[in-house]
């Protein structure tokens, strides 16, 4: 069951900590370092103000959008996010039933903890779901990936989301203090197979002689263009000259995020990554992003900087404990409500009405 007098994501907060172990809530809530990029990705959105238009007929309104080919009945996804079975014994399944039955899409993470046949199951059952997309992290092994990306195909996932901001892990000191550590029977059940073991010589590095000669370069965006025909996101890439280099190799789009604060830490907040991002690449070219999306309010502001979707992280593994596929569900119709709120009080008859005049110009990051 719910728990009583939710009103907003930020809600579930306090019922899910009671739910979840000390060391598997550092793991979720934590970010990199001293978290300042995790503060700024909520700042960021708090500090933009909304302009909005009075007296426009919107009537027939709606929060649809396009995305990859397909008309989305909202803009939100599910970002993907690792072994949701430390906060729910269904995990990503739950997860997927609430995303199907609120129309949103989900990126299932390479690291989930759930099949992900089950888990695209109530996704492809209900015409109505948003998109279904699968989030890799690169492995060194060519036939793994190969072996992988043939099941993803198989197992009807539409699109390809290869991260990029994190091949190692960041420094996150929370986890650390508390000596985070995977239980047993929670693993990454889509990647079968044992990892190669370091090979190191005495003296050399774990990171640069280990473990950086098996991270993709743009090598491997190649290579995963030559191997499979789904669309390829990349997420985590922030510098236009990137991102450009990225199209020229056939990627399709883009994730604007900095993984939550949980990578490098110090970066700038994704408000602020956005808007140059979009600049740079035209208005043809898809980019979503995430990090600190916790109100309909926060959905319009991105959709003004030139998103075409949002990814909400955190808050939806929050309700994922406190009530399970219910919870998520929940979340994911209070945050769709709160956006036809904020477009019906700032005049946005569609989401295409939201553009950079919605934005108060004292403080908008679209200098
Ligand atoms: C993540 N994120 C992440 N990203 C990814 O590409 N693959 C993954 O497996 C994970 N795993 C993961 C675990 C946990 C516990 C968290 C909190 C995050 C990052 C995630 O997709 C997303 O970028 C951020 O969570 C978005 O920021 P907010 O909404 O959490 O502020």
């Amino acid at each position: 069951a719910l728990p009583e007098g939710l009103a907003n994501l930020a809600d579930f907060e306090a019922s899910a900590q009671a739910r979840v172990d000390a060391a598997a809530w550092a793991y979720l809530n934590g970010g990199a370092a001293d978290e300042l990029t995790l503060r700024a990705n909520r700042t960021a959105w708090d500090a933009i103000q909304l302009q909005p238009r009075v007296l426009r007929d919107l009537s027939g309104g709606h929060t649809r959008v396009p995305l990859l080919g397909r008309e989305l009945r909202h803009p939100l996804l599910l970002a993907p996010i690792a072994y949701q079975r430390l906060f729910h014994a269904d995990g990503e399944l739950a997860t997927a039933h609430a995303a199907a039955a609120q129309e949103a899409g989900l990126i299932l993470s390479a690291q989930a903890s759930v099949d992900m046949e089950a888990v695209a199951a109530p996704m492809l059952a209900d015409a109505a779901a948003g998109p279904l997309w699968f989030q890799l992290y690169w492995r060194d092994d060519r036939d793994f990936m190969r072996a992988l990306l043939r099941r993803i195909e198989a197992a009807s996932f539409e699109a390809l989301v290869l991260t990029v901001d994190a091949p190692v892990h960041g420094a996150r000191d929370r986890e650390r203090r508390i000596g985070f550590k995977l239980p047993d029977d929670i693993r990454a059940v889509n990647l079968g197979g044992v990892k190669k073991p370091l090979d190191l010589q005495p003296g050399q590095s774990a990171l640069f002689d280990g473990l950086m000669p098996r991270a993709a370069t743009w090598r491997e965006i190649d290579w995963l263009r030559s191997e499979s025909k789904l669309p390829l996101l990349l997420k985590g890439v922030t510098h236009a000259d990137d991102a450009r280099e990225a199209l020229a190799r056939g990627v399709t789009g883009f994730i604007v995020s900095n993984h939550g604060g949980r990578a490098l830490d110090t970066l700038p907040a994704t408000a602020e990554l956005l808007p140059p991002l979009r600049a740079a690449l035209g208005s043809d070219i898809p980019l979503l992003v995430d990090g600190g999306i916790r109100r309909g309010t926060d959905v319009l502001k991105a959709m003004a900087l030139g998103a075409n979707a949002v990814l909400l992280g955190r808050p939806y593994v929050h309700a994922l404990a406190a009530s399970g596929a219910l919870g998520v569900a929940h979340a994911l119709r209070l945050l769709r409500d709160e956006l036809e709120i904020a477009m019906a009080l700032s005049g946005c008859k569609t989401l295409a009405d939201a553009g950079p005049a919605l934005l108060w110009p004292g403080n908008s990051p679209l200098k």
